[in-house]
């Protein structure tokens, strides 16, 4: 037997590792992928070694350009959110895992992959469609779902058993669940799981609050071509490059915290904080950058078809046709969506405050209260109003005709 690991060399997949091997009898295979969480990934390596994998068979790769150019940028040409306001941060990288994963059980000639999410949440989901979705017949072992430990305190003791490092910290259980890429982190449990309390300021880590955030705006220029980011302030970035850019200016005015409680796919509501700093500024530059590329139709017709693509996403369903199906309507609707959208970022809010293209379709001259041209004759309106008052009317005179109640 021999299992693909998605392996972060923490604490919680070193002892998945160890009981692969010793309990399910697999040789395994580790990877771990650098998607900008901010943690060095080579230590890993190490780990891995120490544990007993093979040289061949840990793999360390940084995907940190893929990730944004493939999944991150693509999901937000439809300004995406879950439930109004979740920027998707953590249900966005699970299909790029899923697929490096199924890529290397290939390579490798594994039978079986991974994970080590719980069996109470979205990721194991995200994980298992995307697998089965590239490979239909891969064997998937999920070990929170599987093993015997009924508590904490007996992982700590199987851990201890087999000599994998526990911080001390970690005794008295770790304060709370983080997941972190490039788009986002978010926190879960412990001190967060009353949702009547506010979550306390050592949650967050990668903004300042916004009450700390400096008393004079920062103002940048995001450029877009066809949907894209690609550029501030004329020094043109590449994706990842970009989006950790954006990071650090949201991160110094406070912008992109969020605390919500939401609908997990597996039927229960959690509470989790956010902090996602560029994908908020570039979520507004985005939109501010659309208003005057994109026709009114398309626009309405790609918001209505957002929140359906966002519960894709957040379901799990990113290797699906109807998810494709919708990028295509996505990006098609992107073609003209070129040009700069200036941002002023001030305790905690990323305003647009100007925007500017070649393929704009704004019309100063049709739109202005002075005197214009350009095709619209006001006495048309007379009539379009009559029309479109004509079952209001109508409506109104059988409420007449019938009375008070
Ligand atoms: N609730 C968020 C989501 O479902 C974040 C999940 C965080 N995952 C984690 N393993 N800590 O996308
Ligand atoms: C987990 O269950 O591993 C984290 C939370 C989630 O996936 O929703």
């Amino acid at each position: 037997k021999k299992v693909v690991l998605a392996y972060s060399g923490g604490l919680d997949t070193s002892i998945i590792l160890k009981w692969l091997q010793t309990e399910y009898g697999a040789e395994v295979v580790t990877f771990t992928a650098d998607l900008g969480q901010g943690e060095e990934v080579e230590p890993a390596r190490r780990k891995a070694e120490l544990l007993g994998i093979r040289p061949e068979n840990i793999f360390i790769e940084d995907l940190r350009e893929e990730f944004v150019r493939d999944y991150v940028f693509p999901m937000f040409r439809a300004n995406t959110v879950y439930e109004g306001q979740y920027l998707l941060g953590t249900s966005i990288a699970r299909p790029l895992i899923a697929k490096r994963q199924i890529e290397i059980a290939r390579a490798v000639g594994a039978d079986a992959v991974c994970h080590g999410a719980t069996g109470k949440g979205n990721d194991q989901v995200r994980f298992e469609l995307g697998y089965y979705a590239l490979e239909p017949d891969i064997r998937v072992v999920a070990p929170w779902r599987e093993w015997d430990f009924a508590s904490r305190e007996q992982l700590l003791d199987f851990a201890e058993k087999h000599q994998i490092p526990i911080a001390k910290d970690k005794r008295g259980e770790a304060p709370f669940s983080v997941d972190a890429n490039l788009l986002h982190s978010s926190s879960e449990g412990k001190v967060l799981e009353d949702p009547a309390l506010e979550a306390p300021e050592y949650v967050h880590q990668r903004t300042i609050s916004p009450e700390d955030a400096p008393d004079r705006p920062t103002v940048i220029e995001i450029a877009f071509e066809k949907g894209d980011p690609v550029a501030i302030d004329g020094e043109t970035l590449s994706p990842a490059a970009l989006l950790a850019r954006l990071n650090q200016l949201g991160h110094d005015n406070g912008i992109g915290r969020l605390d919500l409680v939401e609908n997990r796919f597996v039927g229960m509501k959690s509470r989790g904080v956010y902090e996602t700093p560029g994908g908020t500024i570039l979520l507004a530059a985005h939109r501010g950058i659309e208003s005057i590329t994109l026709d009114g139709g398309a626009m309405h017709l790609k918001d209505e078809m957002m929140p359906r693509y966002a519960k894709l996403i957040y379901n799990g369903f990113w290797f699906s046709p109807e998810r494709e199906m919708l990028q295509a309507l996505i990006d098609k609707s992107q073609e003209n969506v070129t040009g700069t959208a200036r941002v002023k970022l001030y305790k905690g809010n990323a305003t647009v405050i100007g925007r500017e293209s070649p393929l704009s379709l704004y019309d100063q001259d049709l739109v202005t209260f002075e005197e214009g041209t350009g095709g619209y004759d006001q006495r048309d309106a007379a009539g379009f109003i009559r029309l479109n008052a004509l079952r209001l009317r109508i409506e109104a005179r059988r409420r007449t005709r019938l009375g008070p109640d």
